[in-house]
């Protein structure tokens, strides 16, 4: 049986004046998907998100959380939504525990429960032990860390994470990828993340969507999407560029290579090339 679908989106349009920022995009989210929405700056990805989680209204389309039209529900359907947005804050004067209470005021969260869940959500996060500090003495990755599981406190059936780990050095996204994953898994909740990050579109969703101008212009999992491509580049370095040749077998590969006068590479096709090869240019410029 298949899991059930918690949020679909119809044809959904964006547009800003002359601008077109998302120009019809269908796909459905399942209970429990790890789902990425991956694409170069002004894609569209914010956009979005931002209408998912009713912070913009669509110029065309429909939304549906759990087969009900989104703006004809919407207090319902918030109540099924955690979002992280791109440039979230929390209050840098108040404690994380101050803040996290704030979440659960402004959510309906009842008196009795609030505790429990700030609780659990500062033990999920790691960060028990620094509840009664100023947010403003955490460092980067535990703000980001606070931010996450704020967006948890009112058990959400699906969380948006635009872009959640933009400015941090490697080894601190590395810390918040397995605090997302541990929510996924441990809290069977569905997630839609979006990036430019090609590694973390990789590493962490079951499946990629890939959106570039506006339209979704592939998705599957990162293996198929990858596959459909060849699974290796042969890198030929010549004077002026770079010439890429994409072979499904490494033996093909290591033979074009042996035959190659030139310089060359053999390396693994990424998520970059499946992109490169649909638009004809790069995610990360
Ligand atoms: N309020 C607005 N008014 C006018 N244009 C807008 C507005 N918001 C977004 N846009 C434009 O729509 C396009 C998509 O923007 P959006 O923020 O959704 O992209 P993004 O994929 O999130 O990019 P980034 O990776 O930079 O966050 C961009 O060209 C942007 O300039
Ligand atoms: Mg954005």
């Amino acid at each position: 049986m298949t899991a059930s679908t918690i949020l679909q989106v119809h044809a959904l349009v964006r547009r800003f004046e002359k601008k077109t920022a998302v120009a019809g995009v269908d796909f459905v989210i399942r209970e429990g998907e790890f789902v990425g929405l991956l694409g170069p700056n002004g894609a569209g990805k914010t956009t979005t998100i931002r209408m998912l989680t009713g912070l913009l209204r669509p110029t065309e389309g429909e939304i549906y959380y759990y087969g009900k039209v989104f703006s004809r529900h919407a207090r319902e359907a918030k109540g099924f939504i955690g979002v992280v947005h791109q440039y979230s804050n929390l209050d840098r004067d108040l404690t994380a525990y101050e803040n996290l209470y704030l979440h659960c005021i402004l959510h309906g969260i009842p008196k009795t429960e609030r505790n429990r869940r700030i609780e659990d959500a500062l033990e999920f996060a790691g960060l028990a032990d620094h509840r009664y500090r100023q947010v403003k003495t955490f460092s980067g990755g535990m703000k980001r860390r606070l931010v996450i599981v704020r967006a948890l406190l009112h058990e959400p059936r699906i969380l948006f994470l635009d872009e959640p780990t933009v400015g941090l050095d490697p080894q601190i996204r590395r810390n918040l990828w397995d605090l997302i994953v541990k929510i996924n898994q441990m809290k069977k909740m569905a997630i839609l993340l979006t990036t430019h990050y090609i590694e973390e579109a990789e590493r962490l969703c079951d499946r990629v969507m890939i959106i570039n101008e506006g339209l979704i212009i592939t998705e599957g999992t990162p293996e198929a999407l990858k596959r459909d491509l060849g699974r290796y580049v042969l890198e030929i370095f010549h004077e002026d560029g770079i010439e890429e040749q994409l072979f499904q077998s490494k033996e093909d590969a290591l033979e074009a290579l042996r035959a190659c006068s030139a310089t060359c590479k053999i390396r693994e096709v990424t998520l970059e090339d499946v992109f490169l090869n649909l638009t004809g240019r790069r995610i990360n410029v």
